[in-house]
């Protein structure tokens, strides 16, 4: 039934998205589907200019008929929605039950959600983490649901069999972004780069947009064949002083680690700063890398699956300096 069906990407233009559709063109046959609200942007007509294949999808999460839409003869769909399209949990926690829905309803055969961990679920309540646990109350909707469909004896129940839950990590790209370093002197008086990370004496769990896009596309070609339903992803988890010592080992350039301390994270940014510093509190508290993650499983699935020093060597390393900032 999966083979040329169309596959429906929701969240297709993004980042994150926009590589799985391009893992899927690759490796598959069938059309990829990607619901936009803008079909004229520059990110989706890049995709549309990748191949006929990729078809897309004018509409909106928040829209039931373009959801209708977008899932109608599909067989497969992956699901990554953007919490800070709205900046609000029950925001993300709607659009996320009303895509599985209509993925659902379309009888869908193949759904895998893109989750983050339950930082609320594994600090015992104490660091709630806004962006993290709407998504991960979505995974928790879905283990209610399989739990339902456990107790009424379902047979072949749709969010039992049919949904995976995928739980990502932050991208190593976020140093070309969000997380690029600054010029400046250094503390020792060479002239270098500076990483302002809020990472305390923690470890920052991340992962590479190809990798991720890597076990999604897995996901979906192999059914629940890796021992579960569900499959929780990273590829490295390294210190702020690690990630500045192994930039400097790679490119040659000076870099020193900052501890970004979270009330000036907090502070730093209109909205959502206190989101991204409970993120940090988060990740200072909880090692999800050592916890919450079986990277051997990993590796034995995806032995190309990168460290922060393959990314940076393949081409990571020349993007973070292009975008680094003075
Ligand atoms: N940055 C990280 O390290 C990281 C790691 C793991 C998970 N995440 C999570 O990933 C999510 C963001 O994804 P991204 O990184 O790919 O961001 P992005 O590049 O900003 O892309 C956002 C995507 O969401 C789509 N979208 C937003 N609102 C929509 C709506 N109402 N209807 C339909 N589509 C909508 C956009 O489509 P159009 O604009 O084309 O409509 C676009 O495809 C966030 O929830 C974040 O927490 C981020």
């Amino acid at each position: 039934m999966t083979g040329d069906a169309p596959t429906v990407v929701l969240g297709g233009t993004g980042a994150m998205g926009s590589r799985v559709v391009r893992r899927i063109l690759a490796t598959g046959t069938g059309d990829v589907r990607v619901l936009t609200r803008a079909p004229l942007s520059p990110k989706a007509r890049t995709l549309a200019e990748l191949s006929d294949r990729v078809r897309l999808v004018p509409g909106d999460l928040d829209d039931s008929v373009s959801l209708e839409v977008v899932m109608a003869g599909a067989a497969r769909a992956f699901c990554n929605t953007d919490f800070f399209a709205t900046g609000s949990v029950p925001g993300e926690i709607r659009q996320g039950r009303a895509a599985l829905e209509a993925a659902r309803a379309a009888g869908l055969d193949r759904v895998v959600w893109s989750s983050l961990d339950s930082a609320a679920g594994l600090t015992g309540g104490a660091v709630p983490v806004p962006h993290y646990d709407s998504k991960a109350a979505v995974a928790a909707w879905i283990a209610a649901h399989r739990a339902d469909e456990a107790m009424r004896l379902v047979d072949d129940g749709f969010f039992t069999h049919h949904v995976s839950i995928l739980t990502t990590a932050p991208y190593f790209e976020n140093f070309t972004d969000k997380l690029s370093p600054i010029r400046r002197s250094l503390r020792d008086g060479r002239d270098g780069l500076h990483f302002a990370l809020p990472l305390g004496d923690g470890r920052y769990p991340q992962i590479a947009l190809d990798d991720i896009a890597w076990f999604v596309d897995h996901m979906l070609r192999h059914w629940q064949s890796w021992g579960a339903r569900d499959l929780a992803v990273v590829g490295d988890s390294l210190t702020g002083r690690e990630i500045a010592a192994t930039f400097e080992e790679i490119t040659g350039v000076a870099c020193e680690y900052l501890d970004l301390k979270l009330d000036v994270l907090a502070a730093s940014m209109p909205e959502v700063g206190h989101d991204y510093a409970a993120l940090a509190a988060f990740l200072q508290r909880r090692d999800v890398f050592a916890l919450d993650r079986d990277v051997a499983v990993l590796r034995r699935m995806h032995p190309g699956l990168q460290t922060f020093r393959d990314w940076l060597v393949a081409d990571g390393a020349t993007a973070v300096l292009d975008s680094a900032r003075r």
